[in-house]
This record gives structure tokens, sequence and C-alpha cells, in this order.
């Protein structure tokens, strides 16, 4: 086969499948080499033909799998938000798992479900030989080993070595063959309370990723949900979702409207009112460059687009008080520390009380685990400030990784009093894509750590 040829089935792969080729060459290769037309075989995967896309994903996806997987999620599904949206819905929700791999995952949702929401569920794979063992329904002990032993019992049988799921849970799950980058009715808008898209996306590139996560904002309905693996993130990605927090674990809400998906016009305040400039602790002056490209570097800040808010601020005049803050706390985010580490300096030069430089010298401390420093910073950020919730959130983080929980009690205590107040603007810029109810809920499930 030809470079050409190589070139073209990783573009189909990328495009199609949404899964990074590049360390996939030798698989590729030998995929073609198989093929005595390679021709024909990749003007037949251009078409779209679904036959040789399901056996080309088959040599390519990861498909591990198991029961009861990351069951932190499953609980905050089964207890916050499937009864939520059955009260939205009157009383039915629909659930898509999207990349079900072998079925382990939908099915566990129908016996989570079972008797107590009622529920549609769908299952998406690309690897025809997967749903066609998810139909089978039968699994070895290590797809059971985190099942309960109570739901083994209810819902398993044994099969010779192995255990086979009950027909109930079986005929609950609706299995549909194709990739999630397909058009089509199954990611229809607003046709789902629940998306869970668990370890699919790790393997996407970093546009299709985007792409996806695109449509899965449009096919849930307004305040529907999206569960992701442990290894994938919507920080920096999305601007439509609010990262939840509860179980002690991550997931994602849907903004209620199209309006409410979008970013709340407080950049607009941060030109108008100096007081509340203040009160996000960017020092009051005058703004460093034109309002207009101030407010929209502000916007990027918030929505988490950081690599982008810095190109845009290497355009503006450098030593002006807004450029400053809004320049360190971008690199707190995503540059390394010691240019991070530079800009809080920098700000600090140009405010020596500007209560978010120390706040972000804290963070990134805490994140090098030197939590003496990060400790100092913090505290120096709650003086500064003395409404600054989120100093005072890491003050407990801190205290309670030092073991001291009485300190960590105090401080956790106070934070979530002040958090009820923290200036929505300063959770936006501050608050690294936590919103007000994560950081609560954040807030109260280490007080419970900590409970004597
Ligand atoms: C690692 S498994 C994850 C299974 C399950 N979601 C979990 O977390 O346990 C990934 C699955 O995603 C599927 N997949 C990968 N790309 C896909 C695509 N573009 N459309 C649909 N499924 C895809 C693979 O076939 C594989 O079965």
């Amino acid at each position: 086969m030809t470079a050409e040829q190589l070139a073209e089935i990783s573009e189909i792969v990328e495009r199609r499948l949404g899964l990074r080729a590049d360390d996939k060459r030798d698989i590729l290769d030998g995929v073609l080499a198989r093929r005595r037309d390679a021709g024909l075989y990749l003007a037949r995967l251009a078409a779209g033909d679904a036959a040789e896309l399901g056996a080309l994903a088959a040599e390519l996806v990861v498909g591990e799998t198991y029961f009861y997987r990351h069951v932190e999620q499953l609980r905050a599904f089964a207890e916050v938000v499937a009864p939520e949206r059955a009260a939205a819905r009157g009383g039915r929700i629909a659930v898509l798992s999207a990349g079900c791999a072998t079925g382990e995952e939908p099915y566990t949702l129908a016996m989570m479900l079972h008797g107590a929401v009622a529920a549609d569920i769908a299952a998406v794979d690309v690897h025809p030989g997967a749903l066609a063992s998810a139909a089978r329904g039968v699994y070895s002990s290590w797809a059971l080993r985190a099942v309960p032993a109570l739901v083994r019992e209810r819902w398993f049988a044994p099969a010779g070595a192995a255990w086979s799921i009950a027909r109930e849970i079986r005929e609950a799950v609706a299995f549909h063959a194709g990739s999630i980058l397909d058009e089509g009715p199954l990611l229809a808008p607003g046709r789902w309370d629940a998306i869970f898209c668990r370890n699919v996306t790790m393997y996407f590139t970093e546009p299709c990723a985007r792409a996806v996560y695109q449509r899965f904002a449009r096919a849930l309905a307004p305040g529907g949900y999206l569960f992701l693996g442990h290894a994938e993130t919507l920080r920096g990605r999305s601007e439509e979702f609010e990262l939840c927090h509860s179980h002690g674990t991550f997931y994602y809400r849907r903004g209620e409207s199209a309006a409410a998906a979008a970013p709340a016009p407080w950049y607009d305040q941060i030109r108008d009112a100096s007081a509340r400039v203040h009160a996000l602790a960017l020092p009051a002056g005058p703004p460093p460059a034109p309002p207009g490209e101030h407010n929209e570097i502000s916007r990027l800040v918030a929505g988490e687009r950081y690599g982008e808010a810095l190109d845009r601020l290497a355009r503006v005049p450098g030593d002006a008080p807004g450029a400053l803050a809004l320049r360190a706390i971008a690199l707190a985010q995503q540059g390394p520390r010691d240019e991070a580490r530079a800009a809080c300096d920098a700000w600090l030069r140009a405010d020596p009380r500007a209560a978010g430089a120390h706040y972000l010298l804290a963070l990134g401390a805490e994140s090098a685990n030197d939590l003496v420093d990060a400790r100092l910073h913090a505290r120096r950020a709650a003086e500064l400030d003395a409404t600054f919730a989120m100093a005072r959130l890491h003050l407990g983080l801190i205290a309670r990784r030092l073991g001291e929980l009485d300190a960590a009690r105090a401080e956790l205590q106070r934070a979530l009093a002040l958090l009820e107040h923290e200036p929505a603007e300063r959770l936006a810029l501050f608050g690294g894509g936590f919103r007000r109810a994560a950081l609560l809920d954040l807030c109260r499930a280490e007080l419970e750590a900590v409970a004597r």
C-alpha cells in the first residue's frame, strides 16, 4: 500500500469514527495489506459502507468495560439525576449509553432503575461483535466483579462458568449499531435526559471530541445530564454544560435553555461597574484595551478557553491591571507554573492587595504539593478579602490534607456560609469550571469527610 492510501484510511478513521489514527499506523498498515484491492476497499469505506466501517472499528477500538463501573457516578445518576428528570418529564425518562461496548453499562442502568424510575434505555456502539455479545447477554465472572451480591442473585443466572443476564433486563435495552459521529435520529435534538459516554472520547481527536460534546448538548433535553469517564473532561471544551458534584464524583448538566447556556452578561458589568471590578479582586482603573476586547478576553477566561485568552492578551498592553489579572488567571489554569507565578507577582506589584493573585499562588502551590506555601497564600487571600469563599474552601482542603481536622472543619464551615454569597462574577473567573452548586456540594462532602 502507498503513503497516500495510509493517509486516506487515517483520515476516514478520524472523520467517521473520531479515533486518533496517528498511533494506529501499524494496525492500519496491516488492514490495508490484507486487502487484495486496497483502492476498492478505501472507496467502499469513503462511501460510508457500514459493514466495512464496523469491521475496521473492531480492529481499532478498546472495549474494556464491566458492570457497575464507577459506581459513584451510577449512584449519582440513580439517586439525583433520574428522579429529577422523571419529575421534569412527567415520570418517564430516556437514557443513552453511547459507546456501550458489550452492554454492561446500559444493563447496569436498567438494573439500577428497575422498579424505581420508568426509563427508555438505548445503547449504541460502532463495534458489531460487541453488540452481538450484548444481545447474547452472557458474561464472565470478571465482568461481574463489581456487582453487589444481591444484584447478582436477582439478575444473573449461572450458565456454565459464565453468567446469563435476566431476560427482563436484556429486553429493557434497545441496542443500535453506528458511530456517534453519524447523523441520524439517535441524537435528535432534546431526545435524552441523560447520556453516558464514558471512556469513549478519550481515544478521539480533539476536534471530534468537541464535535461529539456539541452534539450531546443538542441531543439532551434542557437540564439533561452527561456522564463522562474519569479521564475525560469538558473543561475548556464546551460552554453549554455546568459541572455537577455529588456522591464524590463529577458529571455535567446542560443549561436549561439556550439563554442559560450562554455566558452570563457579567462581563459587561466588569467594564461598567468599578465596584464590581473591586469585588472581583481586579484592581479598579481604566481597562487595558478597548472595552470590547477586554470583555471578550474575560468571556474566554470564564469559558475556560485559556489558550485563546492568552493569545489575545499577548496583543494588548500587558502592564494594565485588568490584563495582569486575566493573564494570571489564565496561566494559573493552564500555563507552566513558573509563568503563572510570574504573572501573579506582576499583578501583586501593580496591586499589593490583590486577593485573587494570592489565591492563584495558593492553587499553584497546592497542585505542586507545597502545602505550606499554599496555606500562606490562601490565608493572605482570605485576610485581604474576608468574603472570599474559595480561599476559605482551599484553606479547608489544605488543612484536611495536613491532617488538621479541627482547622479543616472550621474553614469549610466558613466557606460553606460564604459560598452562598460569593459573587457570580468571581466564581466564573476563579472557580476553575465549578459552578456554585458544585462547590457547595464539594464543601459539604469535605465537611462530611472530616466530621467527628
Ligand atoms: C472502553 S469502551 C467503554 C464502554 C463503556 N462506556 C464503559 O465505560 O465501560 C469504548 C467503546 O466505545 C466504542 N466506540 C468508539 N468509538 C465509537 C464511535 N465513534 N461511535 C460509537 N461507539 C464508539 C468502542 O467500540 C468501545 O466499545
